[in-house]
């Protein structure tokens, strides 16, 4: 098991380039079973997710090489239509495979997904979906059988715009003739990238961004060189972690618009805040103020994936914050963590209330889930004294060696194995 240890109280300081998105990249490479072309991701990000999702790939029966920070996929050679138990456990963006699976063969075989324990994280928006292109499906044994046989495009209206279910659905609706419609679908800036990589390719994808998209089914694609698009959830991190240690740093590869529900929430608070081109530059030399309320949604709202940092950074705030968590019902692991370093949180349900504390303190603390894990890592790193977070093996599944960036920036942390 490996640890980090943080030796809290350091300014961040220094210039930083944010990788590219794990959750644009995951439906992306389920996107590459639909093509049995060659298709080339620049700036691959390896996080343990993205690798796992590309071990995925691979027991299908694809091939992948990495050239530099590039890797090189064909997906042609794929003839399984299963996913394994032991691989779906370990990765939910392992069930967008679903939709393309049924694309390209037309019967599929997945596990149950696996992922951060959030939540129930109920996948029946996903089956609904698909029942309303025209495929069967039997729930048998921790297994979905597909058969997609009769599939034909149709209207399919989520009742809520869950971001998976909209990217399985056009997956899965890519090759169908006709006119598929998703209303209430998603506009999460990933749904977007998605439909852009499709596109690039041949695809006839329209409305990614807005509640209601279109697909045109085309009869194959033909392969791409594609850079997906940067991470905004570790760009909110780091600018998070600015705002709560003090400093000045630039953020490169930076889409302004993605990080704009976080950036709204700072204005007249601790920063200042710049943006020229990609770059984002940051200057933080004020006790972080309270908010009164966060409310997370789904995009452009406020980002669950943010939450946990978002409540590590007022808990230090002058005065009383509410932050509400409304689409994950157990992401409030984190906050027993921070009151063990003296944050003083309540949990009231879905809302959590913060009287922000003067200082915390270092402590012994572990992680639960990815993104309340990095919530750990800020806290950390202003905390007075020694802080050890364990089980970073949930942060590494969506920051790759978080530590060298926040070293770069000045901070004192290091990854220690546990023996
Ligand atoms: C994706 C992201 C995750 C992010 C989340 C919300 C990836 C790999 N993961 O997860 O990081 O936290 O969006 O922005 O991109 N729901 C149902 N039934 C379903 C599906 C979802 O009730 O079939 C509910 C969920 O319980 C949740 C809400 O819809 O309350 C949103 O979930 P969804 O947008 O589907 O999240 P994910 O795609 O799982």
């Amino acid at each position: 098991m490996e640890n980090f240890f943080i030796c809290g109280g350091n300014k961040l300081d220094g210039s930083l380039e944010i990788s590219t998105s794990k959750n644009a990249v995951l439906p992306i490479l389920a996107g590459c079973i639909l093509c049995d072309k060659q298709i080339v991701l620049h700036k691959f990000p390896k996080y343990e997710d993205t690798k796992n999702m590309l071990n995925i790939l691979q027991s299908l029966g694809a091939k992948y090489f990495f050239q530099g920070d590039s890797v090189i996929i064909d997906c042609q050679p794929i003839s399984k239509r299963e996913i394994p138990m032991e691989l779906a456990s370990k990765i939910r963006s392992s069930f967008f495979s679903l939709g393309a699976i049924l694309s390209r063969f037309k019967k599929a075989k997945v596990a149950y997904p696996g992922g951060c324990a959030i939540g129930a994280r109920p996948i029946d928006l996903h089956l609904k979906g698909l029942k309303c292109l025209g495929v069967k499906i039997v729930d048998k044994h921790g297994y979905i059988y597909c058969d997609g046989t009769n599939m034909k495009c149709g209207v399919v209206s989520l009742d809520f715009p869950s971001v998976g279910a909209t990217e399985n659905i056009m997956l899965a609706s890519v090759f169908l003739k006709g006119t598929t419609k998703i209303i209430n679908c998603a506009r999460e800036p990933e749904i977007v990238d998605l439909a852009n990589f499709l596109n690039s390719q041949g695809a006839k994808i329209y409305g990614a961004g807005s509640s209601v998209i279109e697909i045109e089914g085309v009869k194959s694609l033909n392969g791409v060189e594609y850079t997906p698009i940067s991470d905004r959830i570790i760009t909110g991190t780091y600018i998070l972690a600015t705002c709560m240690c003090g400093g000045n740093v630039e953020l490169t590869n930076v889409n302004y618009e993605n990080v704009l529900a976080l950036i709204s929430k700072l204005k007249n608070n601790c920063c200042k805040i710049t943006y020229k081109s990609d770059k984002l530059t940051l200057v933080a030399d004020k006790r972080p103020k309270c908010i009164s309320k966060i409310d997370t949604r789904p995009y452009p709202g406020f980002p669950t994936d943010l939450q946990p940092q978002m409540t590590a950074f007022l808990s230090i705030a002058k005065g009383t914050s509410v932050v509400v968590e409304n689409l994950f019902e157990s992401r409030f692991k984190h906050i027993a963590e921070l009151t063990k370093m003296g944050a003083d949180i309540i949990i009231n349900d879905k809302a959590a209330i913060i009287k922000g504390v003067n200082e915390l303190y270092g402590a012994n603390v572990t992680c639960f889930d990815l993104r309340g894990g990095a919530a750990m890592v800020l806290a950390g790193l202003v905390a007075k004294g020694y802080t050890t977070v364990r089980d970073i093996h949930h942060i590494d599944r969506g920051y790759y060696e978080m530590e060298k960036d926040l070293q770069k920036l000045g901070a004192n942390i290091e990854r220690i194995k546990e023996i």
